[in-house]
C-alpha cells in the first residue's frame, strides 16, 4: 500500500511477546511510577491463528517482509508453529527475527526449518561482567554461541544490533567492528533512541554515528545493494561481513519509512515515533469483515516522521514494541 505520503508500505514487525529471559537498561522502565517498575508481560496475546490471519491480511495489501520481534520472541512457547505459518503465506518473501541469541543454541535449526530465513541478534557487550551489568543476566557465553550456531545453520544474513551508550559501552566499538573480520556477520550500531526511561533520561549517552565514521577512515562506504533499508552499510578491506549504522537521530530516514508495526496485544503502530495505535484484536475477534478496512486507515494515518528530539514521551517501553 502507498501512504498519504506515497512511501510504499511492505514491511510488518510482528511483536509476539512483551516477555523477555533479558532486562535490558534501555528496555525495563525506570524511575517511572511504581506500577510500571514491573514490566507488563502479562497481556492479550494473539494466538497463532490470529497471527497468520492478520498477516495474510497484510500481505494481501502490498505487505511482503516479516520481522519477528518481542520482548524475547524464543520466550514464546509456540514460536516455531508461528514461524512455520507465516513463512508460508503467499506474497511474504522475506521472514526474519530480532532475538537476544539467548536461546539460538536450541532454536537456531528449527527456526531455519520452520521457514526463517535471517537473523538479528541484539549485543551490547563483548565483555562477560558488562554483558551481565546491561542485561542484568550473565549470558554472554551463550549469545556468542547462539551466533555460531546461527551461521552454521544457514541463517543469512546474521546482523548483530548494538546500541551504544556513552561511558558504558562505547570503548568495545573496535571490538565489535572485529566480529566482522572473520565471520560473515553484520555489526550495526544503533543510536541510542529516547524511547523508555532510559532513553529519555540519557540523551547525552548519545554515541552519534558520523563520529565513529569519521574515527574509521577503514570503513568504505557500500553501493546500491543495500538500500531501500535504513542501516547504511560499509566494508573494511579484508573483512568477510560488513559493518552497518542506523542513525535514527542524526540521519532521520522517515521520508523512506516502508513499516508498520503490531504489537502483541493487537495494535498497530504505524511510527515508532508517536504514541498512534489502531487496535487490531477487537476486529479480528468480533468484526474480522472490518481487517482490510482497519489496516488500509491505520496505514493511510501513517505519520509524516518521528518526534524524537520534541517533546515526545513513549507510552511503550521498547520491550513492548519491539524496536
Ligand atoms: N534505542 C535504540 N535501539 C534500541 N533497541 C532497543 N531499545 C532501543 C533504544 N532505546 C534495539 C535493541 C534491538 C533492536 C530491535 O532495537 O537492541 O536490537
Amino acid at each position: 500500500m502507498i501512504d498519504k505520503l506515497g512511501r510504499k508500505i511492505e514491511y510488518l514487525r510482528l511483536s509476539v511477546t512483551q516477555s523477555c529471559n533479558l532486562n535490558c537498561v534501555y528496555c525495563k522502565p525506570v524511575n517511572k511510577s511504581a506500577e510500571s517498575e514491573v514490566l507488563p508481560v502479562a497481556c492479550e496475546k494473539l494466538t497463532p491463528g490470529e497471527l497468520e490471519t492478520v498477516v495474510r491480511a497484510m500481505a494481501a495489501l502490498g505487505i511482503i517482509k516479516v520481522r519477528i520481534t518481542g520482548g524475547e520472541p524464543l520466550s514464546r512457547p509456540d514460536i516455531i508453529e508461528i514461524v512455520k505459518k507465516i513463512s508460508t503465506i503467499q506474497g511474504i518473501v522475506d521472514l526474519s527475527m530480532t532475538t537476544n541469541g539467548t536461546q539460538l543454541p536450541e532454536f537456531a535449526y528449527k527456526l531455519k526449518d520452520a521457514g526463517l530465513m535471517r537473523l538479528n541478534i541484539s549485543l551490547d557487550s563483548l565483555k562477560p561482567e558488562r554483558f551481565k551489568l546491561i542485561t542484568g543476566i550473565p549470558k554472554l557465553g551463550r549469545v556468542l554461541e547462539g551466533i555460531n550456531i546461527a551461521l552454521e545453520a544457514g541463517l543469512s544474513p546474521v546482523r548483530i544490533n548494538t546500541v551504544l551508550i556513552k561511558g558504558i559501552n562505547d570503548d568495545e566499538i573496535a571490538d565489535f567492528m572485529r566480529l566482522a573480520c572473520d565471520k560473515p556477520l553484520e555489526v550495526r550500531f544503533i543510536e541510542l533512541m529516547p524511547i523508555g526511561s532510559f532513553g529519555e533520561q540519557n540523551l547525552d549517552k548519545v554515541v552519534y554515528n558520523s563520529d565513529i565514521i569519521n574515527a574509521h577512515p577503514e570503513l568504505v562506504r557500500c553501493e546500491e545493494e543495500y538500500s531501500g533499508q535504513p542501516a547504511k552499510y560499509y566494508n573494511i578491506n579484508g573483512y568477510r561481513g560488513k559493518i552497518g549504522f542506523i542513525s535514527s537521530l542524526s540521519h532521520k530516514f522517515c521520508s523512506s519509512c516502508n513499516r508498520i508495526r503490531l504489537t502483541c496485544d493487537g495494535k498497530i503502530k504505524p511510527c515508532l515515533g508517536n504514541n498512534g495505535e489502531v487496535d487490531l484484536l477487537e476486529v479480528l475477534r468480533y468484526d474480522p469483515g472490518s481487517l482490510e478496512r482497519v489496516i488500509k486507515k491505520a496505514i493511510s494515518e501513517k505519520p509524516g516522521g518521528h518526534n524524537f528530539g520534541k517533546d515526545f514521551s513513549s507510552a511503550r517501553n521498547m520491550n513492548m514494541i519491539g524496536g
